[in-house]
C-alpha cells in the first residue's frame, strides 16, 4: 500500500510516518512550545500547515516540508503542488518538498487554503502516489480593532429612575479569530458619561449609575456617553474603537405647578353677568407635556359662592369668571383662596406636590345706575270732579349710587298729551293740571320719568295708573256697555260719538 499521507512530523501523530509527511516550522505552529497533546484537545487537524498573517519579512516565508518515503534522497523524485494558490501564493521546491508563501496574507481576507501534493518520477513523470489533500492556515494576529454597530447611538431612560436602570445595549465585533486567543474578546469601558451611566463590560448594556435623586431632568436633560471596546479581553495593548451614545432623560411628574404670584388683585364691574371674565392667573410647572397638565378650583374665600374659576386648556392659565350677580352697595370687595394641582400625578411624587394656593383680591367698581322708584308701578284714585291743582299721589325714587346723586321728576308727555297731570319735579308729587271728565275716559295711564340730577342720561321710568272715582252721574248699567265701547274703539281722552 502505497497512500501519500501528509504528517506534521513534529506532531508524533500520523499513523503512517512512513508516508509522505509535513514538517511544519516549529517556531511558529508550536506557539512557544505548547505540547502536540493540547493541540489534538483543540481539534486541530495533523493534516494541516500554521502560517502567521501579516508576515512583514522581505523573503518568502517557509511553511514546512513535504516528504514521501518514495524519495530516497537520490533525486529522482518530483514534488509536485496544486490546489487554491498553487504556483502563486505558495510554492514549493520540486527536489526538496520545502513549502513557502510567497507573499503576505491576510486571514481576514481568507483563513485557509486547500492544496494537494504527490510526488512524481522526474524522468518518467509518472506518479509515484496517489494525490493527498492538507491544508494551509492563517495564524490569527490581532490586526483588527473593535467596530461598533453604529456610530452614535440614541437612548433615553426616564429621569429618577432606580439606580441600574437599563438604558440601552451597544455592541461591538472584532473580525480577528474569535476561536484563536483573545483579539476578538471585548471588554466594554465607559470613558465619558461618569458618574451618571456605567456599562457592563461584557454586554455592553449602559445603566444608570446615579440614584434618582441625581437624574432630575429638571437639572440635566441631555447627556454625551463614550463607550470603548477593547480587545486582548481589556488587556493594555489590546486595539480599541469608540461609539457615541446620546442618552435623553424624559419627564416624570417630579414638579408641582406654582403661582407665579401669591397675590392677585382684580376689579370687576358690578354690572357684570354670569359668566363674564374677572381675570386670569397662572402657575408654572417645571414638567413637561401631560405631566404640566394643571386645574385650579377656589377653595375658600368669602367670593367662593359668587366666583368661578376655569382652566383654559390651551394656555394653562385659572379663568375667574362671575357667577352671581355682584352689588358694589352690597359687598364691594371679595377674596377668594385659589388651589392649582397637576390633572395626572405620580404617586410616587405626591410628597412633592403640596397644594398651592393663591389669594386673589376682587374689588367691585360702582357703575352708574338709573335712579330706582321704590314700586314697580303706581296706582292712584281721583275723583272725577277734582279740583285743578288737587293732590293724585306721588312717586319716589332714589339714585341706587354710592354718590346718591339728586333725582328730579317728570312726565313723559307722550302719556300725557293733553297735559292733564303734572309732577314736582323736587319731591314727586302728581297733580291735576285740567278738569276731568269721567265719561271720557275712567283711566288715566301715564308714565313718570326719574333722572339724576347730575347725569340726564341716567333715567327710568314708572307707570302710573289712574283711576278716575264715579260720583254716580251716569246709570250704572248703561255706564257699563258704553265704557267697554270707549275702551275698544278710542284712544284715551278721544271724544266718542254720541257722547
Ligand atoms: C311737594 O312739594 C309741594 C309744593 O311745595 C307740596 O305741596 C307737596 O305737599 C310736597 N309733597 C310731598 C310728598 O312732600
Ligand atoms: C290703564 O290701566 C288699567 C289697569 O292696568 C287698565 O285696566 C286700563 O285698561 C288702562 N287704560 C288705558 C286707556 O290704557
Amino acid at each position: 500500500m502505497r497512500t501519500l499521507l501528509l504528517a506534521a512530523t513534529w506532531l508524533c501523530l500520523g499513523p503512517s510516518l512512513d508516508a509522505l509527511s509535513l514538517g511544519g516550522r516549529r517556531t511558529e505552529a508550536a506557539d512557544g512550545g505548547e505540547k502536540p497533546l493540547r493541540r489534538v484537545r483543540r481539534g486541530w487537524m495533523w493534516n494541516q500547515f500554521f502560517l502567521q498573517e501579516e508576515y512583514t519579512g522581505s523573503d518568502y516565508q517557509y511553511i514546512g516540508k513535504l516528504q514521501s518515503d518514495q524519495d530516497h534522497g537520490n533525486g529522482v523524485v518530483k514534488y509536485v503542488l496544486s490546489g487554491e494558490g498553487a504556483g502563486t501564493v505558495f510554492v514549493i521546491d520540486e527536489n526538496n518538498g520545502d513549502l513557502h508563501a510567497t507573499r503576505r496574507l491576510d486571514r481576514e481576507e481568507k483563513a485557509f487554503y486547500i492544496l494537494r501534493a504527490t510526488v512524481v518520477n522526474k524522468r518518467t513523470g509518472q506518479k509515484l502516489e496517489p494525490e493527498t489533500e492538507f491544508t494551509v492556515k492563517l495564524h490569527d494576529i490581532n490586526d483588527n480593532e473593535p467596530h461598533f454597530s453604529k456610530e452614535v447611538y440614541t437612548g433615553s431612560v426616564p429621569e429618577r429612575s432606580d439606580i441600574g436602570t437599563s438604558v440601552i445595549q451597544v455592541t461591538a465585533t472584532d473580525a480577528d479569530d474569535g476561536m484563536y486567543g483573545n483579539s476578538a474578546k471585548l471588554v466594554y469601558s465607559i470613558s465619558q458619561g461618569h458618574p451618571y451611566f456605567s456599562v457592563d463590560p461584557n454586554t455592553g448594556v449602559i445603566r444608570t449609575a446615579l440614584g434618582p435623586r441625581d437624574m432630575d431632568r429638571e437639572q440635566r436633560e441631555h447627556y454625551q456617553v463614550v463607550i470603548e471596546a477593547k480587545d486582548m479581553a481589556g488587556q493594555r495593548g489590546g486595539l480599541t474603537g469608540t461609539t457615541v451614545v446620546n442618552i435623553t432623560l424624559t419627564d416624570v411628574n417630579d414638579n408641582p405647578p406654582h403661582f407665579t404670584q401669591s397675590i392677585y388683585q382684580f376689579r370687576v364691574p358690578e354690572s357684570s353677568r354670569s359668566g363674564s371674565p374677572v381675570g386670569r392667573i397662572r402657575a408654572t410647572d417645571r414638567d413637561t407635556g401631560k405631566n404640566a397638565e394643571m386645574y385650579f378650583t377656589i377653595a375658600s374665600g368669602d367670593g367662593m359662592d359668587m366666583f368661578d374659576i376655569s382652566t383654559d386648556r390651551v394656555t394653562q392659565e385659572g379663568v375667574i369668571s362671575v357667577s352671581k350677580p355682584l352689588d358694589f352697595e352690597k359687598k364691594p370687595s371679595y377674596t377668594v383662596e385659589i388651589q392649582v394641582q397637576n390633572t395626572q400625578l405620580d404617586p410616587r411624587f405626591m410628597s412633592m406636590s403640596s397644594k398651592n394656593m393663591a389669594t386673589v383680591r376682587i374689588g367691585v367698581e360702582d357703575v352708574d345706575e338709573p335712579p330706582l322708584f321704590d314700586k314697580a308701578s303706581y296706582l292712584m284714585e281721583l275723583k272725577e270732579d277734582a279740583e285743578v291743582g288737587a293732590a293724585v299721589g306721588s312717586v319716589s325714587a332714589v339714585d341706587p349710587d354710592g354718590a346718591r346723586s339728586m333725582v328730579k321728576y317728570s312726565i313723559d308727555r307722550r302719556t300725557d298729551m293733553d297735559r292733564l297731570f303734572n309732577v314736582h319735579p323736587g319731591n314727586g308729587s302728581v297733580f291735576l293740571l285740567r278738569r276731568l271728565d269721567r265719561e271720557e275716559a275712567a283711566w288715566h295711564n301715564i308714565s313718570i320719568i326719574a333722572t339724576e340730577f347730575n347725569n340726564p342720561r341716567q333715567s327710568s321710568h314708572a307707570p302710573v295708573f289712574i283711576r278716575l272715582l264715579d260720583i254716580n252721574d251716569n246709570a250704572p248699567a248703561f255706564a257699563t256697555v258704553y265704557e267697554t265701547f270707549v275702551c275698544e274703539r278710542t284712544k284715551a281722552g278721544q271724544v266718542t260719538a254720541g257722547s
